[in-house]
């Protein structure tokens, strides 16, 4: 298969290239990236020479520009993740969430329509893969119906034992109530694929993640940026009172996914991806700033003075939970990962790629890619 990922210098988007390029070196993996902020050529330098890869800087909004390169390298896989992906620059500046996730998904989605239309055997063996978030399902509550306090026990679908912070978890069937202009822009996405396949018969298949962890995540979000403030013994802008729920997946779990999913998913399905692993964001900063206090040789806990309550986000979503049981059930996906175990691995990739973390927070990496291009 000639596959274009999009978004692949990104956080989830590079570990998807790596695993694809290592698995599959009878596939050609195309990374098209405008890289913006967010996308970052270092994440990938493992791979940047295997021969079954190439990168292309392109705007996704550039329909001529991914036709013609659809039809140019004969494409019949397309897996998408490029996107705006952080609700603070959201709320900041809207505009730029609704033409990056929802013009540049319609500009891929009339891209891949109109180069298969033009192939003899048409949408035959072809796929166009939309990675969504759980956000565009809105926020639970914390509750109980018996009113017991969270967090407890509950099997749910899983059939395991977990814990939880609420009896309701988001499913597959659930109406879409985004709040933020992020998760609304990515829930106007979804509905554009759908709309594809139901209209044109696009072979098009949707999933919504939870959120990730993991190496290679922009010093923005809150696992990352933790790690680095902790390291550097600056303030931790916890907002609210740290009390709202998320629900942590391992990025190389959701590649494995990604992976599953577009070589055995059902055409026109949906599937949420999770790992039924709640946490508060207070618990998981505790974590956090013991693990890095134990490796650099502190003693632990000793930096939870950086703890600093802010002014809480904008129409803060208060509980995300997943439940994945679908994809559990019908393609046999399970995390690999216990999160101590994911966890302890992710702040020692930090601490031991210092080099990586200063070239993002000083922005040398963008630098270096204009450099580059203006050499050519
Ligand atoms: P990211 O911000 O780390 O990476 C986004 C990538 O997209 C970057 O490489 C950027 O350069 C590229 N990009 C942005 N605009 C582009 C454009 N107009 N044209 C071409 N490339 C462009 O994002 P991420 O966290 O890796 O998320 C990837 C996808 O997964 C997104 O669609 C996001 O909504 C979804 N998702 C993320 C999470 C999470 O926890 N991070 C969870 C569920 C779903
Ligand atoms: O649920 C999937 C989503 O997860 C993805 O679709 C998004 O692309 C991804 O960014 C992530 O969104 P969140 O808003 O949940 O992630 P973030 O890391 O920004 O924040 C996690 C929680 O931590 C959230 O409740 C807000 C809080 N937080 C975040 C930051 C950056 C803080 O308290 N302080 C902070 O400085």
């Amino acid at each position: 298969m000639n596959i274009i990922i999009t978004g692949g210098a990104g956080f989830i988007g590079s570990h998807v290239v790596r695993l694809f390029v290592n698995k599959y070196p009878q596939y050609k993996i195309i990374n098209l990236d405008k890289l913006t902020y967010a996308g970052n050529l270092a994440n990938l330098k493992d791979i940047e020479n295997k021969p079954n890869y190439k990168f292309v800087r392109m705007d996704i909004c550039d329909f001529n520009g991914v036709l013609k390169l659809m039809q140019d390298e004969h494409v019949d896989g397309i897996i998408h993740l490029a996107a705006e992906s952080h609700v603070d620059r959201s709320i900041k500046d809207p505009f730029t969430f609704a033409q990056t996730n929802v013009m540049g998904t319609l500009s891929m989605l009339q891209a891949a329509k109109t180069a298969w239309e033009g192939c003899p055997n048409k949408y035959e063996g072809k796929r166009f893969y939309h990675i969504s978030t759980d956000e565009v399902y809105g926020a639970l509550q914390m509750t109980h119906p018996e009113g017991i306090m969270p967090p407890f026990t509950t099997k749910a679908s899983s059939g395991k034992h977990h814990l939880a912070y609420g009896d309701k978890f988001f499913t597959e069937d659930l109406k879409y109530q985004p709040h933020s202009p992020y998760s609304a822009a990515k829930a106007s996405s979804d509905h554009f694929v759908r709309a594809f396949h139901d209209t044109y018969g696009l072979p098009t298949i949707v999933t919504n993640c939870s959120n990730n962890y993991g190496p290679y995540q922009f010093p923005e979000k809150l696992i990352p940026l933790f790690i680095n403030n902790i390291r550097h013994r600056k303030p931790l802008p916890v907002y609210g009172k740290g009390e709202n729920v998320r629900d942590w997946l391992y990025v190389e779990d959701h590649a494995r996914a990604i992976d599953l999913i577009f070589h055995k998913g059902v055409i026109a399905e949906t599937y949420n991806i999770g790992g039924f692993n709640e946490w508060k964001n207070i618990d998981i900063i505790k974590v956090l700033i013991n693990t890095v206090d134990r490796l650099l040789g502190r003693p632990e806990g000793a930096d939870m003075d950086l703890i600093t309550y802010v002014t809480d986000r904008a129409g803060h979503d208060m509980r995300y939970a997943i439940d994945s049981s679908k994809l559990q059930r019908e393609l046999g996906w399970e995390p690999s990962l216990q999160f101590e175990e994911g966890i302890e691995k992710t702040v020692r990739w930090y601490l031991d790629n210092q080099e990586w973390m200063d070239n993002v927070t000083s922005g040398d990496y963008l630098k270096y890619y204009e450099d580059m291009y203006s050499n050519r």
